[in-house]
């Protein structure tokens, strides 16, 4: 009896699908991978492996694998499964610690896969395996998502009772009100037997949580044509189900999040931060410590109680001591996630010109805009020097992080 593979090793990191499949797999990619995410099936998982494997070695010889994704079930359900390996080598498992949750396994294992389509089946029987033959032929059609609904032409649940059936419509209703966008492509959101067309997920980040990881694919990827096939939710046999109330907490969670995050104000946010607005606040509040320090000096070098120093000579000095102090907070602070990818004194030295040449350009933008306001606009002058402190306050801004905090990708070749 040669000995089971080894167990593959979980993606950690961004739940992300690569574009095309990880190198060591591309050599043996195929053409469909099916991921069973697995907690305390002992007792199924011979019967799940076994279907499976017969029904996709007569519709894909060798063109599939199966990816077992078990979460250190306590029933050892991963390691019954790699036992199975010498005897179906199209499968493949993966025993994750640490990590836990039907989504994220569902798309650990998507990762590690090589198929040009994805998909997902539960792990207790209670998906009828031969539907993954109607559900490969609309993808292999040109559907970029097909899914097994309950409640189309051909489904229904067994013997469902009525609490569960009312918890399943009523977490349906409350998806369609909070992301009709998402929900309302499909009759069974709550599905979680499904295939997809790796191209429409692939390079999204997914953040998935609970058991609704239907959602997120919808809500994230790239549908275009989404297909659905009726199949009728079967009895469990072994085991049971794994649902709890914290099931509904997530699933509750996840719509939110995702609702935040794809709808008008996902939109407003990313453009917000494609701004960069928090890094914008941060400068202006930088600019006000400038304001502060400029202004005292200016007081100490010039009033008669201080210094006594003539007027433009203070100012020029109280001008360069903020522009530096403002140099030294908007490196470490506005600035700082870039500052600390470009270290050295050097470099340092040539932000600080950079800055420097930029704010003496924008002082001389400040008094012409004072002046043209004051002068020309008979704008109060206090008032005019305001409006042209934020306008100056925006430029420094968007010209300072293109020149003197500008990402500079080109990492040297030493
Ligand atoms: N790896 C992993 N980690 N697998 C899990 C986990 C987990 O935390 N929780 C459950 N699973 C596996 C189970 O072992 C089973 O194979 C599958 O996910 C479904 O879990 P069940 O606990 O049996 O869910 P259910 O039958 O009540 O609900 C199912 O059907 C619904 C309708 O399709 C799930 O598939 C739901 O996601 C689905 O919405
Ligand atoms: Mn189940």
């Amino acid at each position: 009896m040669n000995h089971p593979q080894s167990l593959l090793v979980a993606e950690t990191g961004p739940f992300q699908v690569p574009k095309s499949p990880i190198t060591d797999q591309a050599s043996s990619a195929v053409r469909f991978s099916l991921v069973v995410p697995t907690y305390n099936e002992g007792k199924n998982v011979r019967a799940i492996v076994t279907i499976l494997c017969h029904l996709l070695d007569e519709a894909l010889p060798n063109d599939y694998e199966l990816i077992i994704v078990d979460d250190d079930s306590p029933d050892r359900t991963w390691e019954l499964a790699q036992a199975m390996t010498p005897e179906y080598p199209q499968l493949r498992v993966i025993r994750r610690q640490g990590e836990r949750g039907l989504s994220t396994a569902v798309i650990r294992g998507w990762q590690a896969a090589s198929g040009k389509i994805l998909g997902v089946i539960d792990g207790d029987l209670q998906h009828p395996p031969e539907v993954l033959l109607q559900m490969l032929e609309s993808v292999q059609g040109g559907a970029d998502l097909v899914v097994a609904s309950r409640h189309v032409e051909g489904g229904g649940v067994s013997s469902w009772s009525l609490t569960r059936r009312i918890l399943s419509r009523g977490a349906q209703v409350l998806a369609l009100t909070i992301l009709p966008g998402v929900i309302g492509r499909v009759s069974d959101p709550m599905s979680g037997y499904f295939m997809l067309r790796r191209s429409a997920i692939a390079g999204r980040t997914l953040s998935p949580v609970g058991y609704k990881i239907l959602i997120e694919v919808i809500g994230r990827g790239r549908m275009n044509t989404i297909a659905e096939v009726g199949y009728v939710f079967r009895e469990r046999q072994e085991g049971e189900s794994k649902v709890t109330w914290r099931q509904y907490v997530d699933y509750l969670h996840h719509l939110l999040r995702l609702r935040l995050s794809l709808g008008r104000v996902g939109r407003i946010r990313r453009s917000l931060s494609q701004w960069q607005l928090g890094r914008f606040v941060r400068f202006g509040l930088v600019g006000l410590t400038g304001v502060f320090v400029d202004t005292t000096l200016l007081y100490l070098l010039h009033d008669p109680s201080g210094l006594g120093w003539a007027l433009t000579r203070s100012k020029i000095i109280a001008a360069e001591f903020a522009i530096i102090n403002n140099f030294l907070w908007n490196d470490r602070w506005t600035f700082g996630d870039i500052s600390s990818q470009q270290r050295g004194w050097r470099k340092r030295f040539k932000r600080l010109l950079k800055f420097n040449l930029v704010c003496l350009i924008g002082l001389g933008l400040n008094v012409v805009l004072l002046n043209v306001l004051f002068n020309s606009l008979k704008v109060n002058y206090l008032v005019a020097n305001l409006l042209a402190i934020a306008a100056v306050t925006i430029w420094n801004f968007w010209i300072n992080s293109r020149l003197s905090w500008r990402v500079t990708e080109v990492t040297r070749e030493d």
